[in-house]
């Protein structure tokens, strides 16, 4: 199966896809979670896009595609992937559908209130890119990951100004692809807000009727 998962920022995208591709075997491609590696590891496209992410800014297009595009090549994704955060322009969304046959969006619906009370208590284990929520979803250990110990950090664009303009690029950059995947009959809306248990049967509800 290959899946998009859409929706602002903190709608629990990769919460859900680090659970789905675990139970259904997918591969999950989340291109925020590629750049978080390569900034903590340095590397030229770290240096590239460490500014980029702090101020919530998108990485341009030409990089984003070219990164995914090797990305889908490799063959791990054979049984199936769920891209986390891409397409998130128009430009995005057409050059994927020139290299995948999609078999539908998840269109990620929540309100601005909750996707700030879901960021401001975030925390991830930058390793194994675990995800906690202080209070909606906490660690055994407070502050430590569950598996590897290893120790939760805040990420660099979950404070309060960053959070402000990703919320504002994700409108006008990204929120258009919910009209194009729609008139495409591509779109299949899930209500992001009940807890995450919730959320997660109704995914698997909705992907069984895909
Ligand atoms: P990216 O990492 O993709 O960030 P994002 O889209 O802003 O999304 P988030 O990771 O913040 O939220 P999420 O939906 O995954 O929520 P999560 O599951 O963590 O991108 C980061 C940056 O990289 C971008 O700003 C850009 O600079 C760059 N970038 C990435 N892709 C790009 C692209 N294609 N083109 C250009 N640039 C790109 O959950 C959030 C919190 O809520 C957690 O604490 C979680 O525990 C909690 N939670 C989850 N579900 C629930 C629930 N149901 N109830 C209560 N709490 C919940
Ligand atoms: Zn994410």
């Amino acid at each position: 199966m290959k899946l998009v998962f859409l929706g602002p920022p903190g709608a629990g995208k990769g919460t859900m896809a680090g659970k789905l591709a675990l139970e259904k075997d997918l591969v999950h491609i989340s291109t925020g979670d590629i750049f978080r590696a390569a900034i903590r590891n340095e590397t030229e496209l770290g240096k590239k896009v460490k500014g980029i992410l702090a101020s919530g800014d998108l990485v341009p297009d030409e990089l984003t595609i070219a990164l995914v595009q090797e990305r889908l090549e490799q063959k791990d994704t054979a049984n199936g992937y769920i891209l986390d955060g891409f397409p998130r322009t128009i430009t995005q969304a057409d050059a994927l559908s020139e290299f995948a046959n999609l078999n539908g969006v998840i269109n990620f619906a929540i309100s601005d209130t909750e996707v700030v009370r879901r960021l401001s208590g975030r925390r991830v284990a930058p390793a194994s890119g675990r995800i906690y929520h202080i209070e909606f979803d906490p660690p055994k250990t407070a502050g430590k990951d569950d598996e590897t110990g290893e120790e939760l950090i805040i990420r660099d664009d979950d404070k309060e100004d960053a959070i402000k303009h990703r919320l504002e690029v994700y409108r006008s950059q990204t929120q258009p692809l919910i009209d194009y995947y729609r008139s495409r009959d591509q779109l299949h809306d899930l209500n992001a807000s009940p807890a995450p248990d919730a959320v997660y049967t109704a995914l698997l509800q909705l992907l069984d009727s895909l």
